[in-house]
């Protein structure tokens, strides 16, 4: 069975001093989990946070790597950086990078490639946007995103990539898809990973939903049999709230 994982994705919120202080408030409330518990923070936040979970069941993530290993890249941050702050988690390719920042399918399969070859886990997002499920593309698109990105890792590779199903009308809107939407479209993207990769992989690896995941809409969601955890933007910078979408099961 595929062991469900809860991931916060903090973009561009908290100073260090706030994230420890978020960090040490979550811990107590998510320490019996019964999922894996990221979160995902902006790299001025990684020692704080690093020192913070220490001895709990918190695991540190990034919001995104380079694929080079050093050189004249400003402002980026390559994987061996990152696993030297602790970071063992990375979110690829948000749709917020590939919408404001140039991201490419060709720059996220780079980024991808970058992050599993350090030993990285790679959070790989893909998703529609309204028009294009308005057109009736999201099936095709999610799994042409998907395989792409995916390109040029073995099996065992992408069998420990945890790819997040983010529709981007769903983000940060308070709009949610059905959770049968979600499961529809989730279903979609490990269908099209068996046939590429084996009905093995296909059912080893783990895809979230995201998009205004919360406390309410989290246990309709989770019932679905696809979906195998989320990936929390607004309700993952509340303590109180982050640990009921991470106790969904209690
Ligand atoms: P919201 O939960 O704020 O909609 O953000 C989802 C998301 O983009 C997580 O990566």
């Amino acid at each position: 069975m595929r062991k469900p994982i809860i991931a916060g994705n903090w973009k561009m919120n908290k100073t260090p001093a706030e994230a420890e202080a978020l960090v040490n408030e979550l811990k107590p409330l998510v320490k019996d989990a019964a999922c894996d518990v990221v979160v995902c923070v902006p790299a001025v936040d990684f020692a704080a946070v690093k020192g913070a979970i220490e001895g709990s069941n918190i695991h540190l993530g990034a919001q995104n790597v380079h694929f080079a290993a050093s050189g004249a890249y400003t402002g980026e941050l390559s994987a061996d950086m990152l696993k030297a702050a602790g970071v063992e988690y990375v979110i690829i390719g948000h749709s917020e990078r590939r919408q404001y920042f140039g991201e490419t399918d060709k720059t996220v399969n780079q980024r991808v490639r970058a992050a599993v070859a350090a030993g990285l886990k790679v959070i790989l997002c893909v998703g529609e946007n309204k028009e294009e499920r308005e057109a009736s593309y999201t099936d095709a698109l999610v799994e042409y995103q998907t395989l792409i990105a995916l390109n040029g890792l073995t099996e065992a590779e992408v069998a420990d990539v945890i790819i997040a199903y983010e529709p981007v009308w769903a983000i940060g809107t308070g709009l949610t898809a059905t959770d049968e939407q979600a499961n529809e479209t989730i279903g979609v993207i490990r269908k099209a990973v068996a046939r590429k990769y084996g009905s093995d992989i296909g059912d080893k690896i783990r895809i979230q939903y995201g998009g205004s995941m919360n406390p309410k809409n989290v246990k309709g969601l989770m019932a679905q049999p696809e979906i195998d955890g989320g990936l929390i933007g607004g309700a993952s910078l509340k303590a109180p709230d982050f640990s009921l979408v991470v106790n969904y099961d209690k």
